[in-house]
């Protein structure tokens, strides 16, 4: 049996998709095409959430996490705070292919992606240090060579320029029927050194079963991870609710812990089913998503579905 191909992802994922849907149009596999389309945002420059020119920590080391999930098999891979290589979204992938493990982080992610053979780099560009060096020395009484307090204070002060619209992930379901999910990220910007958010994190921020379904998500990460957001939506699919009512009721869910962060909290999510719906939830006032299927010459654009976090201030 042959299934319909559909990839779709947030709207950053719009310079990849035509490459994903190359993919799954000529029979491929969905977590291949899930890994085209984000290795063209890792490459985009102008994105400054993810790989290469993404925002870096506090200190100016820009440190990247992903994941990818094969939803035929459960298999997943994935990488965080990962330093000097521009696709970490591969690196997930050959973790997933290669190594009897889950999820590297650090030195260690490093060193695979060095053996497995991929190039590294330095991937902050003039804009970013400038952007970083505004962003960090802006908010201090002095210059950040000159801080000696605790970088734990710095955390505090720092408000990421992206936290409502960065990050990538993109879920596809291929005509062989199998889905997959992938996101990719540089994090929170101006973030403590070693901190991992939501998208490698399996369950917070990616989760695919071709029995039910695959999502990932966007936005702060220590709210998705707290109430382990897309194993939630998975489980309310399983349980039988349609997309959109399980995707509110996985964000609405959340509200509790979103209002400890009421300047800043803000969740996005793009989900899949088995049957190949496809949508997008989003807190924030208005954030598009892009979708690609046969019969579309390139992505379509829509509005993800609103969720309301009373007491929460949406951002744009
Ligand atoms: N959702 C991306 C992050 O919090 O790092």
């Amino acid at each position: 049996m042959q299934y319909e191909a559909v990839v779709a992802g947030s709207h950053n994922a719009e310079i990849g998709l035509p490459a994903a849907w190359e993919i799954l149009s000529r029979g491929g596999r969905a977590v291949d095409a899930v890994e085209a389309a984000i290795r063209l945002v890792e490459d985009n420059e102008a994105d400054h959430s993810v790989g290469y020119a993404g925002y870096p920590n506090l200190l100016g080391d820009v440190q990247l996490d992903a994941a990818i999930m094969d939803g035929a098999n459960r298999r997943v891979g994935a990488v965080g705070a990962l330093e000097g290589y521009r696709h970490p979204i591969s690196v997930a992938k050959a973790v997933m292919e290669r190594l009897p493990h889950n999820l590297l982080v650090g030195a260690g992610a490093a060193r695979f992606a060095d053996e497995i053979g991929m190039h590294s780099e330095d991937l902050l560009t003039d804009e970013t240090r400038r952007i970083w060096k505004d962003g960090i020395d802006g908010r201090l009484p002095g210059k950040l060579e000159l801080f000696r307090g605790p970088l734990a204070q710095l955390t505090a002060l720092a408000a990421d320029p992206e936290h409502v619209k960065g990050t990538v992930n993109v879920v596809a379901r291929d005509k062989n029927g199998d889905l997959a999910a992938g996101v990719s990220t540089s994090g929170w910007a101006w973030k403590h050194p070693g901190r991992v958010g939501d998208s490698p994190v399996v369950g917070a921020g990616i989760y695919a079963d071709n029995r039910y379904g695959a999502a990932g998500c966007t936005g702060l990460g220590e709210i998705s991870i707290r109430g382990g957001l897309v194993r939630d939506l998975i489980s309310r699919l399983a349980a039988g609710v349609p997309l959109r009512e399980a995707g509110d009721q996985a964000i609405s869910d959340l509200l509790p812990i979103a209002l400890e962060f009421p300047q800043t909290a803000v969740m996005n999510m793009v989900a899949i089913t088995r049957e190949g719906e496809v949508a997008s939830l989003t807190t924030s006032s208005e954030l598009a998503w892009v979708s690609m299927r046969e019969g579309d010459d390139a992505p379509v654009r829509a509005l993800s579905i609103p969720v309301r976090w009373p007491g929460v201030e949406v951002g744009r």
